[in-house]
């Protein structure tokens, strides 16, 4: 029976049959949007009263004691279990574990509610109601309807709003929020991480012409040889134009204004092939983060987006941007506020973690575990900092189920959906340190090869799994025949004896692809100092760090060609449980929850700094 849901599942996939948000809006900044952002109110509904009635069954639509339909007490007689009200106020966006002591811990249900009036002027106009991310589960409803429903706690997501829905003041916009874990969704019951829950990023109204440009996708052409392309200064482009719906026929155009290059397109269908050439383009690198303004339009509707050209590829045992080697010199960062103990979701937050990015000396991030807001990829951008993004297959996920395969694929659409234009994102990743089997290794090389079907302009990776044996560290995880580079994470010295054991280190790997060590990381309370041999202490870390560098140098393959260390910033875990140090603290931060920097955050700067020295030399 399993046997025969695999196949129909697959067979379902592979003609689109599941569908994610099919028609996820992309780049909503280029757009006309009302913010929905600012106080909501809530009530916190464990024993789910709102959504059923008194013997556990769905309340109906038009039920007066669901929570969607808004009570109108008129008189003081009239019935009334539930309303929305101050002082149950609630910022959005915002996880709601730090917005009260009351929420730190709580996992279900929060409903949000608030009103919101008709935007002017939409008439002959389409709106929809688009979320940043909701963690876990969202129902969201209108004026007593339901808009529908999403899972999944770090993706966009929007609903279209029908007109004979909305009212000219006072819409009552209903969301129940439910953050429980369940071993068959994706991540499941068991992560390193908190589960912050709620409405955690933005959400706005999108005011769209009936028939608009919904998605597109534009970079080099990946099968153009980029020195030749370099050395002519002519450059093939190529990828498509997505409509909401299809047409009989019309005309979309692409112009970047800096190169005085406007291409029309005849369109017909929904989805449009665009290919063309452009003279003088100056490349997307990490030194000269160059974006061009490009203005996609059709019917005289125009979306202005900031685009990056490049080319990201893997030569044998190289990582190649542009035609040239690059060595990532990268930190893993969680997406965390620490010194607020909240999640970041904004510009602002992006700014702060990017802002230590830098002064690590690193040229890259790795977005762990799950795909960050739309703040840090459109920053990575300017700033010319490459990013691994991942979705959350994150360690014991049900392999088995082909629902949660089905979960984990519409995660990794809606990933790329977002982002499939940032210049900055340079590796999808599948997922986090999954352990071998044989249904786990055909649900995560099903995930490649989906992922590598939906863009074939960047590098597919996950963090692979390593034979220890006794200082000889064999890598021979079957999931690396199939991803891009060679990753894993590994903690010699931490959770494997001392940093003394990276002396005596070999490493094999079974592959000849770049290797990348996507964690690698000690913790250490900081401010506590001791000898170097004391757990917790900042000179145990720095030790660690002086001891894994020299593996590096000396012990690694010459495929080596990056690293992301365990991690910018202490990160709250609900698994850390030492009282002395920890207090639901994961203390393998370089930089401690009030924003010190520990002794290793300069070990690991100067490691870089001398990196990039190096290549510089090198490029001379
Ligand atoms: C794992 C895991 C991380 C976790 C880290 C740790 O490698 O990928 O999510 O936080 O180890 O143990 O600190």
């Amino acid at each position: 029976m399993k046997h025969f849901l695999w196949i129909f599942l697959i067979l379902c996939l592979s003609f689109n049959l599941v569908t994610a948000q099919d028609n996820l809006i992309i780049n909503t900044e280029g757009r006309e949007t009302v913010s929905l952002n600012g106080t909501w109110f809530y009530i916190i509904d464990p024993y789910e009263t709102g959504f059923y009635d008194y013997r556990f069954k769905e309340r109906p639509e038009t039920d007066p004691g669901a929570y969607w339909n808004k009570l109108e007490s008129t008189k003081k007689s009239d019935w009334t279990e539930h309303e929305f009200k101050s002082p149950n106020t609630i910022n959005v966006p915002g996880d709601w574990n730090s917005q009260d002591p009351k929420f730190l811990f709580y996992e279900g249900t929060v409903w949000y509610q608030r009103n919101f009036d008709k935007p002017k002027a939409i008439n002959n106009k389409d709106l929809y109601l688009y979320f940043g991310a909701v963690n876990y589960e969202a129902h969201v409803y209108l004026n007593g309807k339901k808009l529908g429903m999403h899972k999944g706690g770090f993706t966009a997501f929007n609903f279209k709003i029908s007109e004979n829905l909305l009212k000219e003041k006072d819409n009552n916009l209903v969301v129940h929020v439910n953050n429980n874990r369940y071993p068959n969704e994706v991540p499941t019951v068991n992560t390193d991480w908190w589960n912050y829950g709620g409405i955690t990023r933005d959400v706005k109204l999108v005011i769209t012409p009936k028939q608009y440009i919904q998605q597109y996708h534009i970079q080099l052409a990946q099968n153009q040889d980029i020195l030749k392309s370099i050395k002519k200064k002519r450059f093939q482009v190529e990828g498509w134009i997505k409509l909401n719906k299809p047409l009989s026929s019309g005309e979309v155009s692409i112009t970047i204004p800096e190169l005085k290059l406007t291409k029309k397109f005849q369109a017909s269908g929904d989805s449009i092939k665009v290919n063309f050439e452009a003279k003088k383009l100056k490349l997307w690198s990490t030194e000269n983060p160059k974006l061009y303004d490009v203005v996609f339009n059709f019917n005289n509707n125009s979306i202005a987006d900031k685009i990056g050209f490049r080319k990201i590829e893997v030569d044998g045992e190289k990582i190649l941007l542009n035609g040239r080697q690059i060595f990532l010199r990268g930190i893993s960062i969680h997406e965390e506020i620490s010194e607020e103990q909240r999640r970041a979701n904004s510009k602002k937050d992006a700014e702060r973690l990017f802002g230590k990015v830098q002064e690590l000396n690193a040229n890259m991030a790795r977005l762990a575990h799950y795909p960050h807001n739309e703040y840090m990829p459109k920053l990575a951008d300017s700033l010319g900092i490459l990013l691994w993004t991942e979705i959350p297959v994150y360690w014991t996920i049900d392999f088995d189920n082909p629902e949660v395969y089905k979960k984990s694929e519409i995660q990794l659409k809606e990933m790329i959906t977002r982002d499939r234009n940032r210049a900055s994102v340079i590796i999808w990743s599948v997922g986090n340190e999954t352990p071998v089997s044989k249904s786990r290794t055909n649900f995560m090389t099903n995930l490649v090869k989906k992922t590598k079907q939906l863009d074939d302009t960047r590098l597919v990776a996950a963090a692979l799994e390593v034979h220890y044996n006794n200082g000889f560290n064999f890598v021979d995880d079957p999931l690396g025949a199939y991803t891009d580079i060679i990753a894993l994470n590994e903690y010699l010295g931490w959770y494997i004896g001392t940093p003394e054991a990276c002396k005596t280190a070999e490493w094999k790997l079974k592959y000849n692809k770049p290797f990348f060590i996507s964690e690698t990381g000690a913790g250490a309370k900081s401010g506590y100092h001791d000898v170097k041999e004391a757990r917790f202490s900042e000179e145990y870390q720095q030790w660690y760090y002086e001891e894994q560098i020299k593996m590096f140098k000396n012990q690694f393959p010459k495929s080596f060609s990056g690293l992301s260390p365990w991690i910018l910033t202490d990160f709250r875990s609900p698994k850390r449980h030492n009282q002395t140090y920890q207090r639901n603290w994961n203390r393998k931060g370089l930089i401690g929850d009030q924003g010190n920097k520990k002794l290793a955050f300069f070990t690991l700067q100067n490691y870089y700094k001398e990196l990039e020295a190096k290549e510089n030399q090198k490029n001379k």
